[in-house]
């Protein structure tokens, strides 16, 4: 049976130029490299210029991506980005790319599910695909999560960095069985009913201000290795394949410790899962794309590849997708 599928035909991402070691947090608050590296498995993180805004790192993200892809803006239908934080209340940071990449047509918009935000938006790209709604579209997971960190809380800032990954879908025609290049399959979930644990503490129509991050860590922490494997499992289910199949997972990258623990729960073994916490911390919805766009870039993601991609943030939100590289 013919059917459409969203494939995959150019990924892109963009970091920051500034580096900041785990040391660094040493010299002003209660902290330690050792720390740091051995309860998170973090190094170091990038963290945006003051002038520099989250459009800004989707655009490069997305210019690469347009480039690896063979395209330029004018061939995309439309844009769905996933932030947290975007440069500003309305318009959405999307428009902005939009505008950027000189797309004369078509339409964007932003997806807000936090570090499940890229899953998210990968769901919506094949949606919009497979309806055909839309035949080409630019996904991007952008962040500047160093704008709403509490520097004097050491057990949340050491743990975010700024960054955007980009990749671009395109509808072709698959057989409908596993085989297929493209999204096979996605799983996305929510539970409002723990959503104080993990939130930022301001907003338009609370504070007026953008607000601080906090979060109850250990708790999140129990939650994300049963839930991601969950989903996994579901993710793959849907696809009609096992994990045995898979060639890499590609976890947000949170906290080491979950990447290995839900790897483990799910029988991959590490050699198969996509490792960029220790240079990039915790990006939220740009984790998963940045990994995604490093691994290809080095040569570890080939076509052909089964992935599955797995993110958890605040909400709780989480999710799943099966893709055929
Ligand atoms: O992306 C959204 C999803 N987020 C996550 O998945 C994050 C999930 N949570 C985590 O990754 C981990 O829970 C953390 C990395 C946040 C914390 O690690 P933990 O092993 O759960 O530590 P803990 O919160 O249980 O804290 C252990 C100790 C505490 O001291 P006491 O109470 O045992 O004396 C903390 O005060 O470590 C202390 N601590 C620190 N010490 C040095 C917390 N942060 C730091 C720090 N440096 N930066």
């Amino acid at each position: 049976m013919s059917v459409i599928r969203a494939v995959p035909i150019g990924c892109g991402h963009y970091l920051p130029q500034r580096v900041v070691e785990n040391s660094e947090f040493a010299e002003t608050l209660d902290t330690s490299d050792e720390w740091i590296r051995t309860r998170t498995g973090i190094e170091r993180r990038h963290f945006a210029a003051p002038d520099e805004k989250t459009s800004d790192l989707a655009i490069k993200a997305a210019n690469m991506a347009l480039e690896s892809a063979g395209l330029t803006g004018r061939d995309i239908n439309a844009i769905v980005l996933a932030t947290a934080t975007p440069d500003q209340t309305f318009p959405s940071t999307a428009t902005r790319v939009q505008a950027a990449i000189g797309m004369d047509g078509g339409f964007a918009f932003d997806i807000q599910a936090v570090c499940a935000g890229f899953i998210y938006a990968i769901a919506n790209a094949n949606a919009l695909i497979t309806s055909g709604q839309a035949k080409t579209v630019l996904v991007i997971g952008a962040e500047t999560f160093s704008r709403i960190l509490d520097f004097t809380d050491r057990s949340t800032c050491v743990l975010f960095g700024d960054g955007a990954g980009a990749v671009i879908l395109q509808a072709q025609e698959g057989t409908g069985t596993a085989s297929d290049r493209g999204i096979l399959s996605t799983d996305l979930n929510s539970d409002g009913r723990f959503n104080d644990l993990l939130y930022v503490d301001g907003g338009v129509s609370t504070t007026q201000k953008a607000g601080v991050l906090k979060m109850a860590g250990r708790e999140v922490f129990k939650h994300a290795v049963e839930k991601l494997a969950a989903s996994g499992e579901a993710a793959l289910s849907k696809a009609g394949v096992t994990s045995a199949d898979v060639d890499w997972i590609v976890p947000h990258q949170a906290n080491l410790r979950i990447i290995i623990s839900t790897a483990k729960k799910m029988e991959v073994p590490m050699e198969r899962v996509v490792v960029t916490v220790q240079d990039h911390g915790n990006t939220s919805a740009a984790s998963i794309p940045l990994a995604l766009s490093v691994a290809h870039q080095n040569g570890q993601i080939k076509p052909g590849d089964l992935l599955l991609l797995e993110g958890i943030g605040g909400g709780l939100a989480w999710g799943a997708a099966a893709i055929r590289w």
